[in-house]
């Protein structure tokens, strides 16, 4: 399979619109070593030639202009063969109306529960349906799913976090999922976790079983939006294990001795993004990547 990161950002992406912090003024100042990213998506090939984008962000119009092999040939192709959602977040299901030119039904695969929330706390299921349509393919936590003959997707249980706009319905429920891909013809896996409440024995061995993990590295400590004085929500009360509080992903992320390690869903404020950050020299010496928008992994 060939993975490509098409956003490694968090949802509003870096810069930020309303952000002036260090981060934001450093990129648009062209300095510091940082650069523009995108919103929280990444893209994966099937070894038959199918790309499914996992995640879709307010950016993907952008975002599937990277996907150069899976451009349209005949004057009207779908690039994407589907879209797999790991959540109903804002950050990563707005992009589904920009593919509303699609000529047809859109192939979504989610939960039960997002299928809901993109039903009736945010409606861009039904809004669809005057548009491309949508073929919606039911993910089940526990199951594996093909995407293809040669392509698997497990579906295991990350967050019970809600969306803020579904909050006052109060369904609890598995609301945020991760993915472990599998390729049969190389027998390569991947996993795929960008927003992790918590680590438990499982995930880890979980992790340690894959060739490559993609994995939340939203804040750095559970504090970072408090100190900065924009939020009273810490990282984990908003469902982001933080890297590097005390009982962090940091440590035990570093103990993984098999997979590949690379932070996505990174937010605009967190230090890490900053080239030559103190922050950045303890995730790059922990042996872990810091994802950037474009990153191509053949596995
Ligand atoms: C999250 O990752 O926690 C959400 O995308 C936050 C948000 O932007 O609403
Ligand atoms: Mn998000
Ligand atoms: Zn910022």
């Amino acid at each position: 399979m060939l993975l490509k990161i098409l956003g490694a950002a968090a949802g509003g992406g870096l810069p930020q619109w309303n952000c002036g912090c260090i981060n934001c003024q450093a990129v648009r100042q062209n300095r510091a070593g940082i650069s523009w990213l995108n919103q929280s998506s990444i893209a994966v090939q099937a070894p038959e030639g199918d790309w499914f984008l996992v995640n879709a962000s307010p950016d993907i119009r952008q975002q599937l202009e990277l996907l150069r092999d899976a451009q349209p040939l005949s004057i009207r192709a779908n690039p994407i063969a589907g879209v797999i959602l790991t959540d109903a977040e804002i950050d990563h299901t707005t992009g589904l109306i920009i593919l509303r030119e699609s000529a047809q039904p859109l192939h979504i695969y989610g939960t039960e529960i997002v299928k809901k929330a993109l039903t009736d706390g945010f409606p861009l299921l039904k809004t669809l349906e005057s548009y491309c349509g949508v073929a919606w393919s039911n993910l089940n936590v526990g199951a594996t799913v093909p995407l293809t003959a040669n392509l698997d997707i497990e579906v295991f249980a990350l967050a019970a976090k809600a969306p803020k706009y579904m909050r006052s319905q109060n369904i609890a429920g598995d609301w945020v999922i991760g993915l472990t891909i599998c390729d049969r013809t190389t027998g390569k896996v991947v996993t795929y976790a960008p927003g992790l409440a918590k680590l438990s024995d499982r995930l880890l061995a979980r992790f340690e079983a894959s060739d490559c993990i993609l994995v939340d590295g939203t804040f750095w400590q559970n504090d970072d939006l408090l100190k900065l004085g924009i939020s009273t929500r810490t990282a984990r009360d908003m469902g982001h294990l933080p890297l590097a509080s005390e009982d962090g992903s940091l440590h035990h992320l570093s103990q993984l001795k098999h997979p590949r390690k690379i932070l996505v869903h990174i937010n605009n404020t967190n230090p890490i993004h900053l080239a030559n950050s103190q922050e950045r020299k303890i995730v790059e010496e922990a042996g872990i990547e810091v994802g950037c928008d474009g990153l191509t992994i053949q596995l």
